[in-house]
């Protein structure tokens, strides 16, 4: 895997690029990094060029300032995507928050979109008592740091039974939150808190767009995610056995098999 540290948007953001071919954007979530696409990387590369950044703040890249923004988010990759000379468009990739941002990159680069893949993620904005929260848990992580986080997340990012195993996608989800760096949990909690209503701009997406859910996502519910693939026209949408919000991580093979299937559907014309 070839890594670069780069200067974009204010910071210097790490990214990780394997393979050649057709540029696929892997996005991780909130609060993690690059990692929780290792088997796709894996997978994927043999058949794709992947890249896979640290978002600002995550893993190994700089943080610009106290609020980061989905659009910020957005604009930093496509200033990324140009620095490392990927000039075609690009299937974006984003889970949960790695989806807000894929919207305000589809709503702000379209012309670098070749398709979108949506996993575990929400077209809907938070309701004032869910920002009210997310500042609330942004003054204590800032306050005692990321632990906390770790308790009021698990239960909720994985299927029941991966849970009660304490199974190692379970200790890899536990060890990146409590490296994740307290003040870009705070500047993406505030960002999320920011992010625009999508639902009534979903009928204008005209790029492929693939949706995948976990059978269990307590977050993303699959009956949610199948409203976003019917209001997208053409969308495809695939449900995760065994696989809870985390689903690249719970279920690789069946991720990476969806993924593949909807890769060689977009090669083949
Ligand atoms: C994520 O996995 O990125 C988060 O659950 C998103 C959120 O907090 O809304």
């Amino acid at each position: 895997m070839r890594s670069h540290q780069i200067p974009v948007g204010g910071t210097d953001v790490a990214v990780f690029e394997a393979g050649e071919g057709l540029p696929l954007l892997l996005v991780h979530g909130f609060p993690f990094n690059h990692t929780m696409w290792r088997a796709q990387i894996e997978a994927l590369s043999g058949r794709c060029h992947v890249v896979v950044p640290d978002l600002p703040g995550f893993g190994a890249s700089g943080l610009p300032g106290e609020t980061v923004t989905m659009e910020q988010f957005a604009d930093t990759l496509a200033e990324l995507l140009d620095r490392l000379n990927v000039s075609g468009p690009v299937v974006f990739c984003g889970l949960s928050m790695g989806g807000y941002i894929a919207w305000q990159f589809w709503a702000r680069h379209s012309h670098r979109l070749k398709a979108l893949i949506l996993c575990d993620t929400r077209a809907t904005a938070d309701t004032p008592e869910a920002v009210a929260f997310r500042h609330r848990t942004a003054e204590q992580v800032l306050r005692e740091g990321t632990a906390p986080l770790v308790e009021a997340m698990l239960p909720k990012l994985f299927a029941p039974a991966i849970l009660q195993r304490n199974a190692e996608p379970v200790q890899h989800v536990r060890q990146m939150i409590l490296e994740a760096n307290p003040a870009a949990v705070a500047a993406a909690l505030r960002g999320m808190g920011k992010r625009p209503d999508m639902t009534g701009k979903l009928g204008q997406i005209r790029c492929p767009t693939l949706v995948i859910v976990g059978e269990h996502d307590a977050i993303s519910p699959p009956g949610e995610m199948q409203q976003i693939a019917q209001a997208i026209p053409g969308a495809k949408f695939v449900t995760i056995e065994a696989a809870g919000h985390m689903t690249p991580l719970e279920n690789p093979a069946a991720v990476n098999q969806a993924i593949d299937r909807f890769l060689g559907e977009l090669e083949s014309g």
